[in-house]
């Protein structure tokens, strides 16, 4: 591809230049006006006197790389959103805005941007519902460059956790027979009618998209005893909430030998403890974005949570807190009722915005494979959710029922004895208590960052009527 110069060839006397990111060109500590070549893109065009000023941006860093220009390059060339690359001499900044620019010697326009038909307007801050309407340009924007670096280095940080703890990381099948939550909630898995297959189904059983790879992490519990997964999870839930996606990543740990819900709890509370403070300490230009321009406030809330330890209620306490509510429910609260979002928003608001671990829940509430609490009448499972500010329910998990007799007789009650024997199987040879847990990834950056709708965290939002790209 011919790339057009907005100047003449630099003298072959220098030396070629070395490639830097707009991040290693901001960082660079010694300024002896090194040649550097970068790429990126156009983020703002300004002519002063004799002078060009760009703002170049390539996704590594919020900063822009200031780039000086003298009056032979031709501003008509260079559009705000073109992506060009820029060879000349780093050097300290007379500004006290920035500590190094670069002195173009050489500006290639790589792809000319219209800027009149480009959706984004220089210096105009556009809303997120604005820029959810163009999912192949919105990451070219500060903010969702932000939110995407935070998603970025949020996931580092998970893997960093679990692997300084001894869990093993295990890819879990995307297609899979089993409906682990038992809710219905399944996208089927068939071929596309041009493939002619010598059966009548491709895998013989019907298939379906992952709700969650939890049944498949209890297998390797079985043999690593402490497991993760980290991917992405499907649900075909007819929701355009602001917190339900039909796509989402779901963070899923598995552990052995573990007998009380406590013990959970800890390794839920240490993994949103840890990876948050190293998304804090890794990108705070990016953080500080949002919750000052998205989010005011979220700073100080996210603060608080990080201080204090999470709580713990029962769901019968819950019930009990939402009775005596002053407020008006849609969905009156009962025992044996579900906790709504609006039921989950009061909890937190009245545990003065504290997380809180909502547990033991009623039996008929919960999938089959939750630990069974033998506690009488009201008959509860082991279940635990975590309930934060702004989101509601961030993580759901649970002991697992590990006494054979007591999941055949569940599996029994529900007609699922036949396609879970080798889930039974588990318990047969050598079962051990254990437990897990599954953590939403979307809602995780939601509550840290303080972004109410799940679209703007994640970079290609599907959910019910939009698949977009
Ligand atoms: O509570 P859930 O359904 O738990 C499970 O799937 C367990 N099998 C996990 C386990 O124990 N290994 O889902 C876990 C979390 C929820 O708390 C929520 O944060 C998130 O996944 N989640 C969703 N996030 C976005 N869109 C949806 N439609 C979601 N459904 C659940």
């Amino acid at each position: 591809r011919a790339l057009r110069s907005c100047s003449s060839a630099p003298s072959p006397r220098l030396k070629p230049s070395a490639k830097l990111s707009v991040r290693d060109a901001l960082g660079a500590q010694s300024t002896n006006g090194e040649r550097v070549k970068v790429q990126g893109w156009i983020r703002s065009v300004r002519s002063q006197k004799e002078v060009l000023f760009l703002h170049v941006n390539d996704g590594s860093s919020l900063q822009n790389l200031q780039v000086v220009a003298d009056s032979s390059f031709d501003s008509r060339e260079l559009a705000f959103g073109s992506s060009v690359e820029v060879q000349g001499q780093l050097v300290k900044s007379p500004s006290k805005r920035q500590n190094v620019e670069l002195k173009a010697e050489k500006i290639e326009v790589v792809g000319n941007c219209d800027a009149k038909t480009f959706p984004f307007k220089y210096k105009e801050r556009h809303p997120l519902e604005y820029l959810r309407q163009y999912p192949h340009l919105r990451c070219r924007t500060n903010v969702l460059g932000s939110i995407l670096r935070v998603r970025s280095e949020a996931t580092a940080a998970i893997h960093s956790f679990f692997k300084d703890n001894g869990f093993v990381h295990i890819h879990t099948p995307i297609i899979t027979s089993n409906d682990c939550e038992g809710a219905g909630e399944l996208f089927q898995v068939e071929p596309s009618s041009k493939i002619k297959l010598p059966e009548e189904n491709f895998f013989n059983v019907p298939a379906f998209l992952t709700v969650s790879g939890q049944l498949h992490l209890e297998v390797m519990s079985g043999a690593f005893t402490q497991v993760f997964t980290f991917g992405p999870t499907f649900r075909a839930e007819n929701s355009q909430s602001r917190r339900h996606l039909a796509e989402f990543y779901m963070v899923e740990a598995e552990i052995s030998f573990v007998e009380s819900l406590q013990d959970l709890m800890q390794v839920m509370e240490r993994l949103f403890k840890s990876a948050t403070t190293v998304v804090l300490s890794n990108c705070p230009e990016d953080v500080e974005l949002c919750h000052k321009f998205i989010a005011p406030g979220q700073k100080d809330r996210l603060e608080h949570m990080l201080k204090k330890n999470f709580l713990i209620i029962s769901y019968t306490e819950a019930m009990e807190i939402l009775k005596q509510a002053s407020q008006n429910f849609t969905f009156t609260p009962e025992w044996g009722g579900d906790l709504h979002t609006e039921h989950e928003k009061y909890l937190v608001k009245h545990c003065g915005n504290i997380p809180v671990f909502v547990i033991n829940y009623p039996l008929a509430l919960k999938p089959f494979y939750m630990r069974d609490n033998e506690d009488g009448p009201q008959h509860t499972v082991a279940a635990v959710d975590l309930l934060v500010p702004g989101v509601g329910e961030l993580f759901g998990g649970s002991l697992r029922e590990e006494r054979y007799h007591f999941l055949e007789q569940r599996l029994a009650r529900l007609g699922l004895t036949e396609a879970y024997q080798w889930y039974l199987d588990l318990r047969r040879f050598g079962s051990v208590p254990h437990g897990g847990f599954g953590m939403g990834f979307e809602r995780y950056l939601q509550c840290i960052l303080g972004i109410d709708n799940i679209k703007d965290v994640i970079p290609f939002p599907r959910f019910t009527h939009s698949c977009l790209l």
